[in-house]
């Protein structure tokens, strides 16, 4: 098996995830499997239920690991799902849960896959098949306002009008079919990169922003949050492993709602947030990778794990939701 995914922070997340050989664990980002198998390692006839959005993706990691038998359960299905799948599994709560956010090594080198700046592929991106739209269908179809609002809130892009313009005016002479076009594109509008910034291709906003489009990525992401620790049993952990500093935001306004904070920031008598404590914060500063992980693994270099265990609730106001 080629471009096997390096799995990140994986010292931190096996001693935050406190696995207990009986319990029940979830991993819901599989990729190769890495995480999942040092989960399997270690449990006992415990549960353990590994999902994919990515069929290609899920398979790899159940042919990887097949050692391990029945002891994974492996789900085909966007971890957004999480609270449907437990229920129709018959699996209450979990005592702990891991989402390594994004993509893994396999899907972003593999050209078919439509990722990649580097290896010309079709202008694909989804990482379900099964979705409808893909990168080809936003960058033809949509319109230069639409497109430059994507690039902005996704990939805070500085150019992002420049290059919507340019994307709907090269349309007229043909529309946008692979990864190397679009790439080129950005390349061509957007202004010569300083030098303390080279190494980093000019489309790599353009392609990040397009991603999480097309994945509807960050949609709900908060939400998915609550509703995963929702599912944590107490004393119950969920470690997120996000990637670009939006994703991260997210995490890290959910996980200080869920731990009784306020988050609005307005005066204390028109505060909206619930202030009911359902978590403590495990993590006051994100863990990221030291510089021996960044050398042998380049990819986890912009890494950021945020962990939180559920406690029993506690507060003044509203109702857990
Ligand atoms: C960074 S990789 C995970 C790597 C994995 N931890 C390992 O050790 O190999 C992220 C994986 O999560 C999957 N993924 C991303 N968003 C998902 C979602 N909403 N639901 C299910 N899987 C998702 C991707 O398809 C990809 O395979």
């Amino acid at each position: 098996m080629e471009n096997i995914h390096i799995p990140v922070l994986m010292d931190p997340v096996m001693e935050l995830l406190d696995i207990r050989p009986e319990h029940s664990y979830a991993d819901l980002t599989a990729g190769d499997g890495g995480h999942t198998a040092e989960i399997a390692e270690r449990l006992k006839g415990g549960l353990l239920i590994s999902f994919d959005r990515d069929i290609s993706a899920l398979e790899r990691a159940q042919a990887r690991l097949s050692a391990f038998g029945d002891r994974i359960k492996f789900v085909h299905d966007n971890f957004k799902n999480l609270p449907a799948v437990l229920d129709r599994m018959e699996v209450t709560s979990l005592d702990g849960i891991l989402v390594d956010l994004g993509i893994s090594r396999y899907q972003l080198t593999t050209a078919e896959r439509g990722f990649s700046i580097m290896n010309d592929g079709p202008l694909d991106m989804r990482m379900d098949r099964g979705q409808k739209k893909s990168a080809a269908d936003l960058v033809n179809g949509l319109s230069a306002k639409e497109l430059e609002t994507i690039l902005k809130e996704y990939g805070e892009e500085r150019f992002a009008r420049r290059i919507s313009e340019a994307i709907v005016d090269r349309r007229r002479s043909g529309l946008f079919k692979t990864t190397a076009e679009l790439a080129q594109l950005a390349s061509r509008v957007k202004p010569k990169i300083p030098a303390y910034k080279k190494g980093i291709h000019p489309a790599t906003q353009t392609f990040q922003a397009l991603r999480i489009a097309v994945n509807r990525e960050l949609e709900d992401l908060g939400v998915f949050c609550s509703k995963a620790i929702d599912r944590l049993a107490e004393g119950g952990r969920l470690l997120v492993i996000t990637f670009h500093s939006l994703e991260d935001r997210i995490i890290k306004r959910r996980f200080q709602l869920e731990a009784g904070r306020c988050i609005c920031f307005r005066p204390a008598d028109m505060c909206t947030c619930h202030r009911i404590k359902r978590i403590d914060i495990l993590t006051k500063k994100p863990i990221i990778p030291d510089e021996d992980e960044v050398r042998n693994n380049p990819a986890a270099r912009s890494a950021k794990l945020r962990a939180v265990k559920r406690v029993k609730p506690s507060g003044k106001r509203g109702e857990v939701r």
